[in-house]
């Protein structure tokens, strides 16, 4: 795709914003349907999306850009195993990662004897027959891994609280600072715990170090060379390299090179989950995404959930200069969603040229951030409703309770709907000054006081119903966001499945590392070489 058609398709759209005055009070005031006729549905998934700035013309607007930007056959490349990733000649198969049935590709064959081995190790340590150095059952599971290789099953584990096995506790470990690591440990018996080393590529900082430090903590706890194997598994793609960190071959799940990191979490990367739900709620996991997958590749653009999502924040992207999406899940059990999401668009739509590396000529993706509801509401929603940049925000809230306090559901979903109907109306000075009237305020005060309590509103949002947050539910949800973000790629024709940028980072990295002991090299700038001196010298 050229860049050209591109950049002329969203002057079109530019044009269509330009031409009209955009109230989201009128547009509901005009039509009693609006509300139905702006939603769609799929997989236990229901979006309406009608507290959007658009109305039908720019619905089929967006649409006609898909014909432009060639969406339908992106799709196909991406579902049939196409080298999608044409910086790193691969496909992006993680949908062959949730296939179902019988396998019928050698993808999917590699994936079920993946699945096999995976659900023969949960069996051992569930059933106490894989054992630490001392003779005892395995009772505390801890994932070593860091961005994609924890964040997804990090985020799960979260959300299926309700399905964990109760005598087995499961932690995480990613971050390089110790302290990850020796707090998490500090309360753990040695001859009771596993690791899983999780890592694709198995040569990440922050991985290999925490792994080597666990390594030596089940040594000290008198564990022998010989018995190490009881206590590490790994799930990587560079087999010769977890050897050589001395796991043993038959304690390696695959990985491949077909599978983004950030889209892990359905493959052995998910062996925590696996470990604190069981096999059944994992492969529940996996059948959700794979109804959205099914959904995604069939079903008409203009009912397509993951395609709606991505043409909506597009617009906003590009023609009403939003630069952030605020993600607002109003589940306690979702906190690490946002976190997860970042991940996944951040590190695939930040990219400055085109798939053919050409300058983009518009802007890349945007800012994703949030947090739980109805927390956020006391810290930043004030800037949602005040402050002067749009921000579009994503609601998701579940429909069935998640826990046994009924009552504080029906508060939670008050708050959740509150909240996007305050950001639609906001109020008008009008409507401040009457209120302040009406409480007795002087006329002077009024004048006064009026102003700070007008609210914008006109501010746009989709609401995402979940039926219940379940592994089924929960994979369709996610499975939505990665195709959204797929989607959204593909419109900006860029590549979203490469990250070369955390790269430089990564070799920066090492050398400030041998500049502590060594010589700061001289084409260093000089801010870095004081700090160096400051902090480690
Ligand atoms: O931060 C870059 C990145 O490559 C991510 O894409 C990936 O999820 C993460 O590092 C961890 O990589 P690995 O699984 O190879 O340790």
């Amino acid at each position: 795709m050229d860049a050209l058609p591109l950049s002329a398709a969203i002057a079109v759209l530019q044009q269509h914003k330009d031409q009209q005055r955009w109230s989201l009070r009128d547009l509901f005031a005009s039509n009693s349907d609006r509300a139905q006729s702006f939603s769609a549905e799929a997989a236990g998934l229901y979006l309406d999306y009608s507290k959007n700035l658009l109305n039908a013309d720019t619905l089929q607007n967006l649409l006609d850009y898909t014909d432009t930007a060639n969406l339908k056959s992106s799709i196909e490349a991406l579902f049939a195993g196409a080298n999608i990733n044409n910086t790193e000649h691969r496909p992006a198969l993680h949908t062959a990662l949730r296939f179902q049935g019988e396998p019928k590709t050698e993808h999917e064959q590699a994936v079920a004897d993946c699945r096999v081995q995976m659900s023969q190790f949960v069996e051992q340590v569930h059933s106490g027959a894989w054992t630490g150095f001392s003779g005892k059952r395995i009772r505390h599971v801890v994932n070593i891994g860091i961005g994609g290789s924890d964040l997804g099953p990090r985020m799960v584990w979260e959300a299926l609280r309700p399905w964990h096995k109760q005598d087995l506790t499961t932690h995480f470990v990613a971050n390089i600072d110790g302290a990850d690591l020796s707090d998490t440990l500090a309360s753990l018996p040695a001859d009771e715990t596993l690791f899983i080393v999780a890592s694709k590529s198995f040569s990440t900082l922050e991985t290999r170090q925490n792994a080597l430090s666990a390594r030596q903590w089940v040594l000290d706890a008198g564990c022998s060379e010989s018995d190490l194997e009881k206590h590490f598994v790994a799930v990587s793609s560079n087999i010769v390299a977890a050897q050589d960190f001395g796991i043993a071959a038959q304690n390696i799940f695959p990985m491949w090179d077909w599978v983004g990191g950030r889209y892990s979490l359905w493959s052995a990367i998910g062996l925590p989950i696996a470990l604190a739900c069981g096999f059944d709620a994992y492969s529940d996991l996996l059948k959700g995404a794979n109804a959205m997958d099914t959904h995604f590749a069939e079903a008409e653009f203009s009912q397509n959930l993951p395609v709606l999502m991505a043409l909506i924040h597009f617009w906003y992207r590009q023609c009403w200069g939003a630069g952030s999406l605020a993600v607002l899940p109003y589940a306690q059990r979702l906190a690490k969603f946002p976190a997860w999401l970042q991940q996944l668009d951040m590190e695939s739509l930040g990219k400055s040229v085109t798939r053919d590396g050409q300058p983009l000529p518009y802007p890349s993706g945007a800012v994703i951030w949030g947090a739980e509801g109805s927390n956020g509401q006391h810290s930043f929603h004030q800037l949602l409703h005040q402050g002067t940049d749009m921000i579009p925000a994503d609601f998701v809230a579940i429909k069935e309770p998640t826990s046994e306090l009924k009552e504080q559901h029906q508060w939670l979903l008050s708050c959740c709907l509150s909240q996007s109907q305050a950001l639609l109306r906001g109020k008008s000075l009008a409507e401040a000054r009457r209120e302040l009237e009406a409480s007795g305020h002087t006329h002077k005060e009024v004048h006064q006081l009026a102003p700070h309590k007008v609210v914008p509103g006109n501010r746009p949002s989709n609401t995402l119903i979940v039926e219940k947050l379940d592994p089924f539910h929960l994979g369709s949800l996610l499975a939505l966001y990665e195709h959204k973000v797929f989607t959204f790629g593909c419109l900006l024709d860029i590549n979203p499945f490469d990250q070369w940028g955390v790269e430089l980072g990564k070799v920066l990295g090492n050398g400030v590392h041998a500049a502590i002991d060594g010589e700061v090299p001289e084409d260093w700038d000089g801010s870095t070489a004081l700090l160096l001196k400051k902090l480690l010298k």
